[in-house]
């Protein structure tokens, strides 16, 4: 597919759907399809730094997600715990730059000590940032938010709200993608995707690959953002 390298300052989320559909369509159980899922992750998160993109934000595990399975949400758990711990290379070689938003309190010691770990050793990368959606709802950003600026005393403003979210860089999202044909939010970055583009496709997760992100953008580029006003 033919690529057009203007994509530089958007910001993007992605909303990786499929990966139990994945696996039970092979037999295999769901959490084979997380394991996998990871990888198209790893693959998306390198085409996007290519690529030029400043902010990907993912949907890893949400303020929902808790409702599964004692042993799904145990993998998941490891999954992201061994991703932070090992993937450390990965990052650093490409130079990414990586950010964790949603609730830490509720999460393992030992990952919220190993998203300490990968924030502080890529903060100064300057390519693209990913931002990793962990205990993330979007009801949940904002309710922090709104304490956060009432501990400062601040008045409860849009700015002040945005200013206090998890990640303040991506107050704007531009272009959100959700695979395995599932047309909702989630509880997604309610505040940041007021006026992003909305990509659905039917492709589950861990079949997603660069061609796919391509397209998505393809897509993203013949939208025409009016954000209220005509044109
Ligand atoms: C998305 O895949 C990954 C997470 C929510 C962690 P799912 O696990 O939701 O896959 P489906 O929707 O059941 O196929
Ligand atoms: C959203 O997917 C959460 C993540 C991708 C982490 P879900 O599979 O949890 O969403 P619903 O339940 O279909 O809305
Ligand atoms: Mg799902």
């Amino acid at each position: 597919m033919e690529e057009v390298n203007n994509y530089s300052g958007l910001k993007i989320g992605i909303i990786m759907d499929g990966n139990g559909r994945w696996a039970v369509a092979r037999k295999q159980p769901r959490t084979f399809g997380h394991t996998r899922g990871l990888e198209a992750a790893k693959t998306t998160v390198k085409k996007a730094a290519e690529l030029g993109i400043s902010h990907i934000t993912l949907y890893a595990f949400s303020t929902e997600n808790w409702k599964r399975s004692e042993e799904e949400v145990g993998f998941l758990m490891k999954l992201i715990s061994k991703h932070l711990k090992k993937e450390m290379d990965f990052y650093k070689k490409n130079s990414i730059r990586v950010k964790v938003i949603g609730d830490k309190s509720r999460l393992p010691k030992e990952i919220i000590k190993e998203i300490e770990d990968v924030e502080t050793a890529t903060d100064h990368f300057t390519g693209l940032t990913v931002c990793l959606a962990i205990n993330y709802g979007g009801r949940d950003e904002i309710v922090r938010s709104i304490n956060k600026a009432l501990e400062n005393k601040q008045e409860i403003t849009e700015n002040t709200i945005s200013e206090h979210l998890d990640c303040p860089e991506i107050t704007e999202i531009d272009l959100i993608i959700r695979t395995a044909g599932e047309q909702r939010l989630s509880n997604f970055l309610l505040w940041e995707a007021a006026y992003s583009e909305y990509y659905y496709t039917d492709i589950l997760w861990p079949d997603f690959t660069e061609d796919n992100l391509l397209a998505a953008l393809k897509w993203y580029g013949s939208r025409n953002r009016k954000f209220g006003g005509v044109k």
